[in-house]
């Protein structure tokens, strides 16, 4: 692997440890103005020094993020499509390399959407991608988008669907978590990180999650929903860090996030006093 390829992809999966924490800020892109992230400096601000990297497309990372701050970039390259509109899976690259080498990005990102309707074009897409990120020293995390089919989070399609991935050259892939997951990792041959997905009902089941993937060989998270949509948000990331860089229990990590959590009650309770 070439020096600064290496690098960059050093500062996303930390070699110490061979696992990351990626915050995951860039649904506007396709779902608009997401709960808890409508203003999405304001959700970013307090996340920025407790992530490894930060996921998001130029837009937000322009308006939205300190440039004095040296926080990792993973600048999502890939849209076209909503969450009104008839095919999700209908995305072409809309960010150049150029603009992401101006933007001083780690990693370049963009969703694949193996078995939709435009599988081929995401596939070619992610290909020409890792050809350009290549010849630059950028490396490439492919996404294995489900759209809106979320039952299709298996260890039959997410394993097909990263396998690929990683055939087409891909350095880095997101998925979902699921049943067999450590299938979907052995038959990765590059790191697989996990996204949370939409929210779950408690912390807890987010937590669990988390560890889960991580025992089954995960290589960290790229999460969103479930850290930002929490209604402590610093607390669940300190929390899913701990799993990730600590090997933490689902207890102990749990206790963090309560810990944190009581201080914040206690000092929100103390300034409306
Ligand atoms: C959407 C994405 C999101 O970044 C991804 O889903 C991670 O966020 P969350 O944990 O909220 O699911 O790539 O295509």
């Amino acid at each position: 692997m070439d020096w600064g390829l290496k690098n960059r992809l050093a500062r996303i999966i930390k070699p110490q440890d061979r696992r990351g924490v990626m915050l995951a800020v860039d649904h506007g892109y396709f779902l608009g103005p997401t709960e808890k992230l409508e203003e999405p400096r304001k959700t970013i601000a307090p996340l920025l020094s407790l992530a490894d990297s930060l996921m998001l497309t130029r837009g937000v990372l322009r308006t939205s993020v300190d440039a004095n701050f040296p926080v990792p970039v993973v600048l999502r390259v890939s849209g076209g499509a909503s969450i009104i509109g008839k095919d999700l899976s209908n995305e072409k690259i809309t960010t150049s390399v150029k603009e992401a080498i101006r933007l001083n990005v780690s990693a370049l990102a963009m969703s694949i959407f193996v078995g939709a309707p435009h599988e081929h074009e995401s596939l070619v897409s992610l290909g020409n991608l890792v050809n350009e990120g290549e010849e630059y020293g950028i490396p490439v995390l492919a996404v294995t988008a489900v759209g809106k089919e979320l039952e299709k989070r298996d260890a039959r399609y997410l394993g097909l669907a990263c396998r690929i991935a990683s055939e087409f050259g891909a350095h880095l892939v997101k998925t979902y978590y699921c049943e067999n997951f450590e299938k979907v990792v052995n038959s990765c041959p590059v790191p697989v990180i996990i996204a949370g997905g939409p929210k779950l009902a408690t912390e807890l089941d987010a937590l669990k999650l988390t560890h889960d993937a991580i025992e089954a060989g995960a290589a960290g998270v790229d999460m969103g929903r479930n850290i930002w949509q929490s209604d402590y948000p610093v607390a669940m990331i300190k929390a899913v860090r701990a799993i990730v860089h600590q090997n933490a229990t689902v207890k102990e990590a749990q206790e963090i996030f309560n810990k944190l959590k009581d201080v914040k009650k206690a000092v929100k309770a103390a300034s409306s006093a």
